[in-house]
């Protein structure tokens, strides 16, 4: 097993570093050099355009030629950029031999020291390095990190580093001060930052400097998505992180809430249409009991948590007690679900516009404006309505929308169970019957339902109403669509002729 190297972060302001090469290479690690404010000098018979002209504006020196060992007088650090490896070696030896630490670019066994892939926040750095094992992976790992850390993380480190002095005279114990500034890191300052609100800062921090703080905590609303994780927002990502306890709804997929803190608490509230677990007024009690007790609560929701997810009296709720809180956008189900199956719930030559509703219960259905929702040219997506589907059926039929008109029944969208169920609205019911479609799933009416036909991509391809000639006649007949595409056709001569 190789040792493992020491990592180390150098102030290299004002230290001299020499840098051998004058081509790209060598300019993108200038840049890094020059950045951490070295005195850098470049050696190599010519130099590129923009190495050229910072040399010229006095940002580093060049030595014209080929190397020579005494450049290395007065360096820290040097590093081999060139393209000519047996320089490159000549460059190490002589560094070594100096005690002068050498990076030679793409070579690791020359290397006494390695640059590591970096992520930056203001004064706050995270540095990655595979030993040159791995490099690909170190990027990735890079790249992970970069989305996952907050752009806001920088400004919170310059803020929290303002305040050290102070808190060190409120709190000359250091395992109170420890806890205190715990407190601060995981409750919504950084967040009160990113939103430019540092009056809110301010006083989370005059909190933290009371006698008797007690740590403030407080919900995020995140919406989870549909089901595939990959559809959660980074901020999302970055609120499950954070949190020390998640309530979740039974709608948000395994593979979501595995995106959460391992030591968090998971609290599912259970909430189906008909079936509700753990009620309403129940969960807005556990919210505030948790965020009086000083933690980050995530409070995810399945979809979006303000279409048809009650976000808005969780809010209330919260608002009313004086918790903090703030609503992190989720896709609905309805995005994701015409998405999945290459349903386009706009387009130009089916449908100028959208309705989402839910059929969630007889109320709902008797308040809902048939008569608008019937209406052509428009894709309507109906949540939560498996179970009345044959009210829906009858009630935009009575209100004119064509018995031919085509819909998707989208049961578990975007998750790799997905199912698509194609039809026409005379036969809604039955289909969603024959084809045993259960919970979660939406109903999308109008044309554009008939292009999953084609434009499907995602999981198991739509499953259509194979027609049987001898079968004995539908006692609900359509006029007749062999497939869909023909009962777009129907749909759209009807609306022709109506
Ligand atoms: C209580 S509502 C919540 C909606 C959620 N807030 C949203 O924005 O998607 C639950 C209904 O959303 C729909 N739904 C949610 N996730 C779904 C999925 N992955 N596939 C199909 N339908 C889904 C179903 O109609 C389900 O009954």
């Amino acid at each position: 097993m190789p040792t493992p190297l020491f990592p180390v972060f150098l102030d290299l302001a004002g230290r001299r570093v020499l840098l051998v090469g004058g081509g790209v290479v060598a300019r993108r690690k200038a840049e890094a050099v020059l950045e951490a404010g070295a005195d850098l000098v470049v050696g190599a018979p010519a130099l590129v355009p923009e190495l050229a002209q910072a040399a010229a504006e006095g940002r580093l020196a060049h030595r014209a030629g080929p190397f020579e060992p005494h450049w290395l007088d007065g360096a820290w650090l040097v590093i081999a950029a060139t393209d000519d490896p047996a320089v490159n070696a000549v460059v190490a030896r002589e560094a070594e031999a100096r005690r002068i630490w050498v990076n030679v670019v793409d070579d690791a066994p020359r290397c006494s020291f390695q640059v590591p892939a970096r992520v930056e926040r203001g004064p706050l750095q995270v540095a990655i390095s595979s030993r040159g094992e791995a490099p690909m992976l170190a990027r990735w790992l890079r790249e992970s990190l970069e989305m996952q850390l907050d752009p806001a993380l920088g400004l919170f480190a310059e803020w929290l580093g303002g305040k050290r002095e102070v808190l060190r005279a409120r709190f000359p114990n250091v395992t109170r001060r420890r806890q205190v500034l715990e407190d601060l890191i995981r409750g919504p300052t950084a967040d009160a930052l990113r939103m430019g609100d540092s009056a809110a800062a301010e006083a989370a921090f005059a909190a933290a400097l009371a006698e008797d703080a007690t740590p403030c905590g407080r919900v995020i609303l995140v919406g989870a998505g549909p089901g595939d994780p990959g559809l959660l927002t980074l901020r999302g990502l970055r609120a499950l992180n954070q949190a020390d306890v998640v309530l979740h709804d039974r709608l948000v997929s395994p593979e979501v809430l595995a995106l959460s803190r391992r030591d968090a608490e998971r609290i599912e509230v259970a909430k189906e249409a008909g079936t509700h677990h753990t009620t309403q007024q129940r969960i807005h009690e556990l919210l505030l009991e948790h965020a009086r007790a000083g933690k980050t609560v995530v409070r995810l929701k399945g979809g979006d948590p303000f279409v048809f997810g009650r976000g808005g009296e969780e809010l209330e709720a919260l608002r009313a007690a004086g918790i903090h809180y703030e609503v992190v956008p989720g896709i609905t189900a309805a995005i994701a679900c015409g998405a999945y199956t290459g349903i386009p719930l706009t387009h130009r030559d089916h449908a100028q516009s959208v309705r989402l509703v839910t059929a969630h219960c007889r109320n709902s259905i008797d308040t809902l404006d048939w008569r608008a929702l019937a209406q052509e040219r428009q894709t309507l997506v109906v949540y939560m309505g498996v179970q009345g589907l044959d009210t829906i059926r009858d009630r935009l039929i009575a209100h004119g929308r064509a018995p031919g008109t085509p819909f998707a029944l989208v049961e578990n969208g975007s998750r790799a169970n997905q199912r698509v169920v194609l039809g026409t609205l005379a036969d809604l019911p039955e289909r969603a019957v024959a084809e045993n479609v259960r919970s979660p799933a939406l109903l999308i009416l109008g044309e554009v339902a008939a292009l999953a036909e084609k434009l499907h991509w995602f999981g198991a391809a739509p499953i259509e109403r194979v027609l049987d000639a001898n079968a004995p006649a539908d006692p609900r007949p359509l006029s007749p669509p062999e497939t869909l595409s023909s009962a777009l056709k129907t749909a759209a001569a009807l609306t022709l002729a109506a």
